[in-house]
């Protein structure tokens, strides 16, 4: 079915801190290109998102700044909203939950459900903090997940191994409030029976294989489990009240309100509707079968939009269900996992300070590195490499060379191309086929490959100026000049187009270079958009190159944050009991240097070294390969028990032990000599 119209959402962030480049390159990018390619074709597309103002991150963070919660989310509501806009997300409206319009909203939806009895009204024992005299919800309780054994997971979830929890599950949980170990208290919560609604869950996701499959895997898992029922409330004072008798004291559970705020944003974006549209228009968005539903999420949200919303969406019955949910995985920086608490993060606000204006270069390394299939890493290094290497060298050369021989040749008037070449009626057959291509990709949320594609376009434009060189043959042969240089501005015209939905600042600057308006997708393609003795504008460089020392910069700011998280989880080891010199001196420690090293297969921390010892040549397995390269290591001298006794590791004798110092992150680095000492060496 051809959908007459789309309806778009992108999670809604928690207003609990600023956003940084996992959540752009998660959720929010893709969505937005997405949404940009299907208003260039001319779609009816509605973009919706909004702050996600309640749960207990927010009354937690709230807790420790000292502040209300509402404060909180005022903060971030504004902060989160303004990066969106900096960043070209184009949302339609950009709502909050704790607006009346939610509320209303989501406690008629609830009503909804509860009238036509569809929840279960269950008296449970729930986790209470007698100290803060307060019932433990979600993240209000930690302690270790049964499925993996991750020792901090959460009253809702487990972030290790993605499973969704009840607080009950936890072993050995405890209050994040006060540290304490809680007492079990009874109390009156509704719950959602997906336990029987399974089979009707069942049968709507197996007629969605098409999806991503890194979802439609995470949900067969999961019907696999056993759907079970779920609470819909909570004993919390903060967020959308209960509204039904008995239930004082109660607000729903955020996975309850949240994605009704899809809803309510859709209302109220017709609350002021545009012209030529009312105000009951948000319901073809939401109950027309023609509508088709998009939510773009990050990976932790994939059971929350495929499973349980959808149960919610059917238990009302007038809805429609989400057609699709494209979620990526994670991104990571520089190896290592993005932390708001450890601020290993790179914060959107901030990266603008130091790259003022060059929103495109953070969305065009964003996109060409979207985790869409597996977690990925952002590097400063390669968003330099990326920058200079591709956008200045690639797609910022083409362009400006196209543009400064337009206004030296022909004083910025696009020239009348003469006679084709062969070469270049091949050239422009396979111009042709670039905007089906970007689509197909586009179609099928293949954000990276759709990108790879734009920039294969640039590479063409490239490479035909390289190859036909018109600066040669400019005072030889004016005519073959100005076909060069008029397929050289429609190429331009064409990227000035599809780089719109990934490039939209970039865009729009070369758009107003060329003095070109008014095009779609649908132009795209053609060699005639730019008609000769059309004038274009000044140029000027579309990128420029990042140097080393703004990247070294970035570099430092994160080692900074590495410093400041040792520094505070500082642990030092209270001292052994007491021993006696002898016993010290039983232990033969040396001076050697690694001769060899090479990793032990199928294992990932250990490495073989062959040592110098000064009085042999040994082999010494070491659990280090985390830390040290096998090549950067060796001709280190590094420092050896050497009469421990020998064992057995992995089926190789090792014989001793290399000492290792460790850091306060658990990080290790070996204990070598200040200065060069002759292997055999003793350490005493
Ligand atoms: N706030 C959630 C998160 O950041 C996402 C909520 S999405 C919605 O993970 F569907 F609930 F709105
Ligand atoms: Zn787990």
């Amino acid at each position: 079915m051809t959908p007459k119209r789309h309806l778009i959402t992108a999670a809604l962030p928690y207003a609990n801190g600023p956003l940084h480049i996992g959540h752009l390159a998660g959720c929010y990018l893709p969505a937005d290109i997405y949404v940009r390619y299907l208003r260039s074709k001319g779609e009816d597309v509605l973009f919706i998102c909004g702050s996600d103002e309640h749960g207990v991150p927010i009354t937690i963070k709230a807790k420790k700044e000292g502040i209300t919660p509402q404060q909180v989310v005022d903060k971030y509501h504004k902060m989160m909203g303004d990066s969106f806009r900096e960043f070209g997300v184009s949302f339609d409206i950009y709502s909050r939950t704790s607006n009346k319009t939610h509320h209303e909203t989501a406690s008629g939806f609830f009503l909804n459900l509860y009238n036509k009895g569809v929840f279960s009204e269950e008296v449970t024992e729930q986790y209470f903090d007698v100290k803060a005299n307060q019932f433990l919800a979600d993240r209000y309780i930690t302690g270790t997940c049964p499925k993996c054994g991750n020792d901090k997971a959460y009253g809702d979830q487990c972030e290790k191994c993605g499973s969704t929890l009840n607080a009950t599950d936890l072993i050995n949980p405890h209050s994040t409030l006060s540290g304490e170990k809680p007492v079990m208290k009874e109390t009156k919560n509704w719950f959602l029976p997906l336990d029987k609604m399974q089979p009707d869950i069942e049968a709507y996701i197996d007629s969605h294989k098409d999806w991503k499959t890194n979802v439609y895997g995470q949900c067969k898992s999961w019907l696999t489990q056993g759907l079970q029922p779920r609470a819909m409330t909570r004993d919390l004072d903060w967020g959308v009240k209960v509204p039904v008798k008995g239930a004082e004291g109660k607000v729903l559970y955020v996975w309850f309100d949240a994605p009704i705020g899809y809803i309510s944003a859709t209302k109220e974006y017709f609350e002021n509707p545009p012209a030529g549209r009312k105000k009951e228009d948000w319901e073809l968005y939401w109950k027309n079968k023609e509508s088709r539903l998009i939510h773009f999420i990050g990976k932790d949200n994939i059971v929350f939009h495929c499973i349980i919303f959808p149960a919610m969406l059917m238990a009302h019955g007038e809805y429609i269900l989400p057609d699709n949910v494209p979620a990526n995985e994670f991104l990571n920086l520089e190896g290592d996992k993005i932390s708001t608490s450890r601020n290993w993060a790179v914060w959107l606000h901030e990266y603008l300070l130091a790259f003022k204006e060059k929103q495109d270069v953070l969305r065009y390394t964003l996109c060409a590195n979207a985790p869409e299939t597996k977690d990925n890493d952002f590097t400063w290094k390669d968003f330099q490499a990326k920058n200079n290497n591709e956008l200045v060298a690639i797609l910022g050369n083409f362009i400006n060379r196209t543009l400064v021989l337009t206004h030296k040749y022909y004083e910025g008037k696009i020239p009348l191309a003469d006679e084709y070449t062969k070469s270049d009626i091949l050239l422009l057959e396979e111009i042709s086929k670039f905007p089906g291509k970007i689509a197909a990709s586009l179609d099928a949320f293949r954000f990276r490959e759709a990108l790879a594609e734009l920039m294969n376009l640039a590479r063409a434009g490239n490479k035909y100026l390289a190859d036909n060189e018109p600066w040669k043959i400019a005072a030889t042969d004016e005519k073959r000049v100005r076909t060069i240089m008029n397929i050289s501005l429609q190429i331009s015209a064409n990227l000035a187009v599809l780089m719109e939905p990934f490039l939209p600042f970039t865009s729009v600057k070369l758009s107003e270079m060329l003095n070109l308006t008014g095009f779609r997708w649908s132009h795209a393609g053609r060699s005639d958009l730019l008609a000769p003795g059309h004038k274009i504008n000044v140029a000027s460089l579309l990128f420029d190159k990042i140097e080393d020392p703004a990247i070294e910069e970035q570099i430092l700011k994160l080692q900074e944050s590495k410093k400041m998280n040792a520094e505070e989880n500082k642990v030092t080891l209270p001292s052994k009991p007491e021993t006696s010199f002898e016993d010290f001196s039983k232990m033969d420690i040396r001076v050697g240097t690694i001769l060899e090293a090479e990793r032990v297969p199928k294992t990932d921390k250990l490495l073989k070294l062959k040592i110098d010892t000064g009085l042999d040549q040994r082999t010494v397995v070491s659990g280090i390969a985390g830390y040290y390269k096998p090549e950067e290591i060796i001709g280190k001298q590094v420092s050896i028990l050497i009469n421990l006794a020998p064992r057995k590791i992995k089926g190789i004798e090792s014989k001793g032990m290399i000492l290792m110092a460790e850091n306060t992150d658990g990080s290790l680095s070996f204990v070598s000599p200040a200065s060069v000492i002759t292997n055999g060496g003793s350490i005493k």
